[in-house]
C-alpha cells in the first residue's frame, strides 16, 4: 500500500537540512538525552517493540540483534557499535543519501545505539569515494560534539559516546560485516568464520554490533514515535514494522530514493514512484541489489496452498506483493536493500547477467576456491555466449558452476553471485537460448544493453 511518510526523510533537499540548527528545530538530539536516561533492557525492548528489520540486506531484527551483546561489560572488554555505510550494492544509494541529506540523524542514532548494547564508541565506515556524505557525517560530529552532546558527558550524563567516521578503500566485500571489521583493523578486506559472531568477538576481538547506516538512522524517529507506534506504520505489522527507504533506478523515468511505510509493491514502486518504465515496457525487476534473484514483470504469485505465506496473493502479479523480508523470501527472491533495478523491454537479460557476474569476479576476494573460482567460470562463458560463441552445453555449465559456489563460501558473497546467476537462468531460459542460436542477433539482440534508453 502507497503510503509516503517523512520521518526519515524530512529533512532532505532543504538547504541546510544537513546542520545542527535546523536538526535541534525539528526537535533534534531530545531522543538521544532521553535515552541516555534509560536501561539498556528498556531501550532493547523498544526495538524490538518496533520490528525493525536491518536495513542492510538480511532483514535481521535490529532489537533481537542488540539483545545478543552481553549484559554486563566485563573489564578489558569494552562494547563496540560499528556502522555499515559501505553501500556496495549495485543499484543501492538509500545510505548514502541519509549520510548527505541528514547527518545528524545517524550521529544521534549512534548515541541511543551505543546506549543500548553498552558501548562508548562508534564507528561508521564508509566507502571513500562518497566524500560528501563523510563530509557531512565529520560536520555534524563536530557540531554535535560543540554542543556537548557526545565526549566524556553528553548531555551532561555520566556515559562517554564519541563517534569515528572510517574510510573503506571501496571494496563491496567489505560491506560484508566481517571483512567489514577486519577492514577497519588494518587487515586484509576478507570474511571472518563465524562463530564466533561479531556479538561475541568482533572489532578488536570485543563484542560488537554491527548495524547498517539506515537501521540506526531510524533509531531517533523509532523512539519519537515509540516502538509500538512506529511498528504499525507498515502494513506488514507487526512482522515487519515502519517506514523504510525504498530506491528505484534503471529503465525508470524518475529514479530517486522516496520513503514509505514498510508493505509499499513493485508496481507502485517503479509506476507511482518511479514514474513508470522509461522507453520500453517493464520486463523484469530485480526487487533488493543485484544479490537479489530476478523477478520477471509477467510472473504470477503460485501459492495454492492455504499454509502458504503468500496464500492471499496467489494468482496475483509479483508486481502486487507487499515488499517484506519474508513475503519476498516467499516470491524465492530476497528484499536485500529494496532498492529496486527496473529492466525494460529493450534491456537484454543475457548482456544484463554477463554485466553483473563481472562485477561480482572482480569483486571477489579470492579467499574461498569456490567463490574465487566460480565468478570467474561465470564471467568466461558468459563471454563466450556474449561474444555468439557459446552452445546449450554452457548453459548446463554455468547452472553447475553457480551450484557448486552456493553453500561452499566463508560469506554470503558467493550466494550473492550464484542466485542472481540462477535466477536470470531460470527467469530466461528461452531468451538464453535464442541467443545461443542466434549468435546474439535476435529480437533482444546484443547491442541493446550497450546503448543507454533513449532519453
Ligand atoms: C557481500 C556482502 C556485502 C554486503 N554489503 C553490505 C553493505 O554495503 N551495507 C550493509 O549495511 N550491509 C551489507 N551486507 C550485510 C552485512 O553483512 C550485515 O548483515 C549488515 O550490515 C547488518 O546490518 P543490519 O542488521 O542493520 O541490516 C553485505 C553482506 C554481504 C555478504
Amino acid at each position: 500500500m502507497l503510503q509516503r511518510t517523512d520521518h526519515l526523510t524530512k529533512r532532505y533537499g532543504i538547504p541546510d537540512g544537513f546542520t545542527l540548527t535546523r536538526y535541534l528545530a525539528d526537535g533534534g538530539y531530545v531522543q538521544a538525552r532521553r535515552a541516555l536516561s534509560m536501561t539498556r533492557e528498556e531501550l532493547v525492548n523498544e526495538c524490538k517493540a518496533a520490528n525493525l528489520r536491518g536495513r542492510g540486506g538480511a532483514g535481521f531484527p535490529m532489537g533481537v540483534k542488540w539483545s545478543f551483546m552481553a549484559p554486563t561489560v566485563a573489564p578489558g572488554r569494552p562494547h563496540y557499535l560499528v556502522i555499515n555505510a559501505d553501500e556496495g550494492e549495485p543499484g543501492t544509494f538509500k545510505d548514502r543519501s541519509m549520510m548527505e541529506g541528514d547527518p545528524h540523524a545517524t550521529v544521534e542514532g549512534c548515541i541511543i545505539g551505543c546506549r543500548a548494547i553498552g558501548a562508548h564508541v562508534a564507528y561508521i565506515y564508509v566507502r571513500d569515494e562518497l566524500h560528501l556524505a563523510k563530509d557531512r557525517l565529520w560536520a555534524a560530529i563536530r557540531e554535535a560534539k560543540a554542543k556537548g552532546f557526545l565526549g566524556a558527558k553528553p548531555f551532561g550524563v555520566d556515559y562517554a559516546v564519541e563517534v569515528y567516521v572510517h574510510s573503506g578503500a571501496g571494496a563491496y566485500i567489505c560491506g560484508e560485516e566481517t571483512s567489514l571489521l577486519n577492514s577497519l583493523e588494518g587487515r586484509r578486506g576478507e570474511p571472518r568464520l563465524k562463530p564466533p559472531f561479531p556479538a561475541q568477538a568482533g572489532a578488536f576481538g570485543m563484542p560488537t554490533t554491527v548495524n547498517n547506516l539506515e537501521s540506526i538512522a531510524t533509531v531517533p524517529a523509532l523512539m519519537r514515535l515509540g516502538g509500538d507506534n512506529f511498528s504499525k506504520i507498515s502494513s506488514l505489522h507487526p512482522k515487519e514494522g515502519g517506514s523504510r527507504l525504498y530506491g528505484v533506478s534503471g529503465h525508470v523515468n524518475t529514479p530517486g530514493i522516496f520513503e514509505c511505510a514498510v508493505g509499499l509493491t513493485l508496481r507502485e514502486l517503479i509506476y507511482d514512484l518511479g514514474g513508470g518504465v522509461k522507453g520500453g515496457e517493464l520486463l523484469a525487476v530485480i526487487p533488493g541489489g543485484s544479490s537479489t534473484p530476478i523477478l520477471r514483470a509477467d510472473e504470477l504469485v503460485e501459492a495454492p496452498n492455504e499454509s502458504h505465506p503468500l496464500h492471499a496473493w496467489h494468482g496475483m502479479s509479483v508486481l502486487d506483493v507487499p515488499m517484506g523480508v519474508e513475503t519476498f523470501r516467499g516470491l524465492g527472491t530476497m528484499l536485500g536493500t529494496c532498492c529496486a533495478t527496473v529492466l525494460s523491454d529493450k534491456a537484454c537479460p543475457v548482456l544484463a547477467m554477463h554485466n553483473l557476474m563481472r562485477f561480482y569476479r572482480h569483486e571477489s576476494c579470492g579467499q574461498c576456491t569456490p567463490c574465487r573460482e566460480g565468478s570467474g567460470w561465470l564471467e568466461r562463458l558468459l563471454d563466450t555466449i556474449v561474444a555468439g560463441n557459446g552452445t546449450m552445453d554452457d548453459l548446463n555449465r554455468l547452472h553447475e558452476v553457480a551450484n557448486s559456489i552456493m553453500g561452499n563460501t566463508i560469506c554470503a558473497f558467493g550466494e550473492g553471485t550464484a542466485m542472481p546467476a540462477l535466477g536470470f537462468l531460470k527467469k530466461f531460459r528461452r531468451e538464453f537460448e535464442e541467443y545461443i542460436r542466434t549468435g546474439g542477433r535476435s529480437s533482444t539482440n546484443r547491442l541493446a544493453l550497450a546503448q543507454p534508453a533513449a532519453e
